[in-house]
Parts: C-alpha cells; sequence; structure tokens
C-alpha cells in the first residue's frame, strides 16, 4: 500500500541577493508552498497528498518550481492565482495543466 497517492516538492531554496541563477524563494515559493498545503487539506486530500518543501530542484530559470510525483510533472512560473487549476485539475482529476508545465525536455517529455 502506498503512503501517498501524489507527493509534491516546492522548490524553497534561497540564494544571496544579486546571485545569477536567482532563486524560487525569492518568487514567493515559501507562501505558494503554504497556500497549496492549505488547498490540500480543505479539499480533504491531507492524508492522501502531502506537499513538502524542497531544496533547489535545479530548474532555477523557471522559478517558482514544483514537482508532482508519482507522475513527475514540473510546473514552474506558477503564481497563487494558478494553485485551485493545479489542486482541482490535477490533484483531483489527474489532468496535468499544461499551461503551467515547464517546457523543456530536461524536465516533462
Ligand atoms: S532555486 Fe528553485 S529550482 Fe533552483
Amino acid at each position: 500500500m502506498k503512503r501517498f497517492d501524489k507527493h509534491i516538492f516546492v522548490c524553497e531554496n534561497k540564494r544571496p541577493e544579486g546571485h545569477p541563477r536567482g532563486c524560487c524563494h525569492d518568487k514567493n515559493s515559501v507562501n505558494l508552498r503554504e497556500e497549496l498545503k492549505a488547498k490540500i487539506k480543505s479539499a480533504g486530500l491531507n492524508t492522501t497528498v502531502r506537499v513538502n518543501s524542497a531544496g533547489c530542484l535545479d530548474a532555477c530559470e523557471f522559478g517558482p518550481v514544483m514537482v508532482v510525483y508519482p507522475e513527475q510533472t514540473w510546473y514552474g512560473n506558477f503564481s497563487e492565482a494558478d494553485l485551485d487549476q493545479i489542486v482541482s485539475e490535477h490533484i483531483i482529476e489527474g489532468k496535468v495543466v499544461e499551461r503551467l508545465t515547464i517546457k523543456d525536455p530536461k524536465f516533462n517529455r
């Protein structure tokens, strides 16, 4: 039996100001993870869907970044306004939100 149906990692990595790669922390990722976690709980999914903070996921240029397992869907450059769609369409209905996926074959094929 699986522990979770889905496991979502949201990068919260912070780099020093002016770092050439930037960081998800400075793109509001801490608040986005907390908001996503609250929405998962409101949907009654908090026992089957886990939202965790992560260190750098090596997709910094697409930040903020999250990856959803087990399907390995990478989302980038999303905002608070996108979280409801990710929860309702992907997490609940199982349909990837294509417009928010990272368009790079290293991440989504
Ligand atoms: S800082 Fe978020 S993916 Fe690297």
